[in-house]
């Protein structure tokens, strides 16, 4: 079949790496026959496996290992979701378009390509820079006045005039609204976290990158709700001399301790220090590289709508430093907007360890005087100035009714003080959120593991995956394309992939071909049937990585392999050295 490459519009980057992905079951183009769209992959058969087994990972670290649960919740949204959230009103880049030829251009990421200054995402800003440069489009055009885009997918819900929707361009926000339902789920006691994996939708401008900018793509997302005044975990202490590269807003880079960077302020506080160090040893279990990764603050201007403090986990890739996972302070910012917008409390209530009491005021309204001097809006002032919890100035105190400000005389209530044992206050939990993009980090897997060495004095590619982590994880080899080779392979596999095993049989062609193709998928183990399996019940094993092999006993393969693929162990502690 004819292989197509995914869709990139620039460069040389997607070169031997991209042609084994396509070729070997991977990553696919979408709608490939007629001719593909950017911002959309298919995943392959070995694409997807590598995937699960990433998702499998992510659930391990973020939903068992915390105090947290995963919820599955719709990819449409109603607007109202994402009026309340900001994204309608913000969620957007800005974008020019080539007067001449139509090309349109997202405005930051063609500055940077062409003058190599990070811009300001503003209309202003780009405005100024396209002036100031006389800067023009690929053709010669020049740009017509630049635009903001919102990167929503918006859509009809019903049928006729139907209701407005978007897909969702976060996971997060399903999390958000059920914020209620989950605060009773966990008997309104903080820290606890909320995971969702799934995909999101963004209407990227120009995706140019491959697998990096899709426009349907796959997150895991946990949102840790805490109470504001205790930013803490309490494993940080594991993770307090743990270190990475810290790339700060100021483009300062430090080599530090986590437990440093805090005290020195570099990261706001332990909560994100703890993340950041959970989201490392993850991508690094994964299979990234620790040379290949850093993570880096993002400058003032740079933070999204509704983030106090971000960190972003970076992977060098052949597209440079790209972006895999967000760590984001959100403070309150979801849960207040939510509770605004939807009018329910979304606060919860913390009880102090022991009551307490203080002195309160009650103001009381002196109706005989209200009445005759604000007559049909004495019942709303009545009842605002019971309400009323502050200060009484210069003899006034100021209402707001409705939008509208009242300033009230003292003459018109009464202040009784007295003393209540107040048990506890409602507060709305802040949110800490590491967002992981999950088609993103599964590229730098396979680039991190892409790697060629020769072998028998020939160039060999190979894919030098975590061993668990490979899709095809045991391929059963006849030696011989024929029976009684065949039915032993068949017999073999059927036993490994009810023992959980992510097998293959492979039959075709030269044995010494297939140890090719499964080196260059990344499986790290292949067994083999030979003639001897027939004399003395043995087959022999062979080690992706060292190209080694041993003999062990049809009886024990199970053992020996989980034992392996559990572990970074030597294949040859285990066997009997063959060849
Ligand atoms: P970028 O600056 O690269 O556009 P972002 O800051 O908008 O990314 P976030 O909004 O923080 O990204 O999204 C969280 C994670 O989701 C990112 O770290 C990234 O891995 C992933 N992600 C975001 N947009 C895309 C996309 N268009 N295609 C693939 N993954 C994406
Ligand atoms: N939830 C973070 C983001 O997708 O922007």
């Amino acid at each position: 079949m004819r292989v197509k490459n995914l869709i990139i519009e620039r460069g040389n980057i997607m070169t031997d790496i991209t042609e084994m992905l396509v070729r070997r079951g991977y990553l696919w183009q979408s709608f490939e026959i007629y001719g593909g769209m950017a911002g959309f992959v298919d995943y392959g058969p070995l694409g997807n496996g590598l995937r699960r087994n990433l998702e499998k990972l992510w659930r391990e670290f973020f939903v068992i290992s915390e105090r947290a649960v995963e919820i599955d919740t719709p990819t449409i949204g109603i607007e109202e979701i994402f009026i309340a959230s900001g994204h309608v009103s913000s969620f957007t880049d800005v974008a020019i378009e080539c007067e001449k030829c139509g090309k349109i251009f997202r405005a930051d990421h063609y500055i940077k390509e062409k003058l190599g200054i990070e811009t300001e995402e503003t209309i202003e800003f780009v405005n100024e820079v396209l002036s100031a440069y006389d800067l023009r489009c690929e053709c010669g055009g020049k740009f017509k006045e630049p635009e903001n885009f919102n990167l929503m997918f918006s859509t009809k819900i019903g049928p006729g005039k139907g209701k407005n929707g978007y897909l969702r361009p976060e996971t997060a926000q399903g999390i958000f609204i059920d914020f209620k339902r989950l605060a009773d789920y966990f008997r309104e006691k903080l820290p606890f976290g909320v995971c969702q994996i799934g995909r999101a939708y963004r209407n990227e401008i120009s995706p140019r990158q491959g697998v990096i900018r899709l426009r349907e793509f796959n997150q895991a997302e946990l949102e840790y709700f805490v109470h504001p005044g205790e930013k803490r975990h309490p494993e940080f202490e594991k993770y307090r001399d743990f270190t990475i590269t810290l790339v700060d807003k100021m483009d300062g880079e430090h080599n530090i301790t986590l437990g440093e960077a805090v005290e020195k302020g570099i990261i706001a506080h332990e909560l994100l220090a703890y993340f950041i160090a959970r989201t490392a040893e993850f991508l690094l279990k994964a299979g990234l590289k620790k040379d290949k990764l850093r993570f880096r603050q993002h400058k003032d201007d740079e933070r999204a709508h509704y983030a106090v403090d971000c960190w972003d986990a970076e992977a060098y890739t052949s597209y440079g430093w790209i972006e895999v996972v967000g760590i984001a302070d959100r403070g309150d910012y979801d849960l207040t907007r939510h509770n605004q917008y939807s009018k329910e409390d979304l606060s919860i209530f913390i009880p102090y360890e022991e009551p307490v009491k203080v002195k309160a005021k009650k103001f009381i309204p002196k109706m005989n005087l209200i009445g005759p001097k604000f007559r049909e809006k004495s019942k709303a002032i009545a009842e605002a100035i019971e309400a009323y919890n502050g200060e009484v100035s210069d003899g006034k105190i100021i209402l707001e009714i409705e939008g509208e400000k009242y300033e009230i005389e003292d003459t018109f209530f009464e202040i009784e003080e007295k003393e209540e044992v107040v048990y506890g206050e409602r507060v709305i939990p802040h949110v800490i959120e590491p967002s992981f993009g999950l088609d993103r980090i599964t590229y730098s897997i396979l680039e991190h593991s892409f790697d060629t060495d020769i072998v028998d004095g020939e160039e060999r590619r190979v894919l030098r995956l975590k061993r668990w982590m490979s899709p095809v994880q045991v391929a059963v080899l006849p030696l011989l394309s024929r029976d009684p080779f065949v039915s032993k392979a068949d017999e073999i596999t059927l036993k490994l992939k009810k023992a959980g095993f992510f097998t293959e049989k492979d039959d075709s062609g030269s044995i010494g071909r297939r140890y090719r193709r499964y080196d260059e998928i990344g499986t790290p183990f292949c067994v083999t049937i030979d003639h001897q399996t027939f004399e003395d019940s043995t087959v022999t094993i062979r080690d992706r990585d060292s190209t080694r092999q041993i003999r062990v006993k049809e009886g024990e393969l199970e053992r020996v392999l989980r034992e392996l693929l559990e572990s970074e162990r030597d294949l040859m502690e285990f066997g009997v050295p063959f060849k």
